[in-house]
């Protein structure tokens, strides 16, 4: 990277803060979006019509993320996967699943810096957004690590299962919800058990902020909901009637965000996991041998 494009990036990242902190002061002070009123008018989803659900077809590109994928799966995003411009992420997460607009600046051009593309001219497919250790990581909530399945859009239905039964708590309606203690716990238990399991298995601490950024979209977005959660994570589906649970006129922003993200993190135990970690790893050994 060339020394200018270096100071243009710093450049950006700083105003992108600033933009980012004013927003959460706004939105502090601006009343909330109305229920039922969340998805912005004229864009799909809005009064929780989404539009129809069809899963991928044969050659179809599909990627690690589950917001992704549904974008794709309701045509919100081409129903491909392909050709898609880093602009119009940015618009449609904004409008989908109201992240703050500096969010929704920030992580599409992370994702084109990442893929040496340009963010207002290049596009691309979802499955290189896969590109491992870039964004992807080892220890992940919902995959096997990337040595045990390359193929990083499928999704190992046993970790949904476990992340869904995590939730002890209901909610005043009586629905079941997942915490920020319940992610931090299974957080624990997958990476310890990832760390066993695989042989390759790596996890800097920038990788596992990556990895508890991701599982907290579980908590904001979709505020804990096991049953609307069931649906996302199971079929990359929005459920009909669906909104984001995040009301604030300027939608989710980084610093809130980073709130819960931290909370999250900080609570990650381990330690608490190494015994059953080691029963797993002697278990898929032994499978190994089996089979
Ligand atoms: C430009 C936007 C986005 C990009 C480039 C992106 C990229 C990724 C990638 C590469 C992963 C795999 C990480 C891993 O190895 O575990 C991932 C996982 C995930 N993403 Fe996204 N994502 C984006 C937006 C979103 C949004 C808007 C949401 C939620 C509303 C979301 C929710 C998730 C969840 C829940 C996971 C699974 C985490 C896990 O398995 O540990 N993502 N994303
Ligand atoms: C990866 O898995 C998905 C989902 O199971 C499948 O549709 C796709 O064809 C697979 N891709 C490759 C390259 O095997
Ligand atoms: C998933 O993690 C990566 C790394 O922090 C980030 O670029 C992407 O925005 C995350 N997705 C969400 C919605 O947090
Ligand atoms: C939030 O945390 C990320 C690191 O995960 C950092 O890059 C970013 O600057 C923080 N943003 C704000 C607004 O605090």
């Amino acid at each position: 990277m060339g020394v200018f494009s270096k100071v243009s990036n710093i450049i950006f990242d700083t105003g992108l803060l600033s933009w980012d902190v004013l927003l959460t002061l706004l939105n502090l002070v601006r009343r909330k979006r109305p229920i039922g009123h969340v998805t912005p008018e004229g864009h799909p989803g809005h009064g929780g019509y989404w539009p129809e659900f069809k899963p991928p077809l044969e050659g179809a590109s599909r990627c690690s993320c589950p917001a992704l994928n549904a974008m794709a799966n309701h045509g919100i995003i081409s129903r491909s996967g392909r050709g898609i411009s880093f602009v119009e992420l940015n618009h449609h997460i904004r409008a989908t699943y109201n992240f703050s607009p500096s969010f929704c600046s920030h992580v599409p051009h992370v994702a084109a810096r990442m893929l040496k593309k340009s963010y207002s001219k290049d596009t691309f497919d979802l499955e290189e957004i896969d590109l491992h250790n870039g964004i992807e990581h080892d220890g992940s909530l919902l995959r096997l690590d990337t040595a045990l399945e390359p193929n990083q859009s499928v999704k190992h239905i046993p970790f949904i299962d476990e992340l869904l039964a995590m939730s002890t708590v209901k909610d005043r309606d009586g629905n079941d919800i997942i915490t920020t203690k319940d992610l931090s716990k299974i957080l624990g238990k997958r990476r310890a058990v990832a760390r066993a399991v695989n042989k390759e298995f790596s996890l800097s601490l920038f990788h596992k902020i990556f990895g508890s950024t991701n599982a907290s979209t579980l908590i904001t977005i979709f505020g804990g909901r096991v049953d609307d959660l069931r649906d996302f994570l199971h079929y990359e589906q929005l459920p009909q009637g669906w909104e984001s649970r995040i009301r604030q006129p300027h939608g989710l922003t980084m610093l809130s965000f980073n709130k819960t993200i931290l909370a999250v993190e900080l609570g990650v135990r381990e330690k608490d996991w190494t015994e059953v970690a080691q029963k797993e790893a002697e278990q898929s050994a032994a499978d190994a041998d089996a089979a």
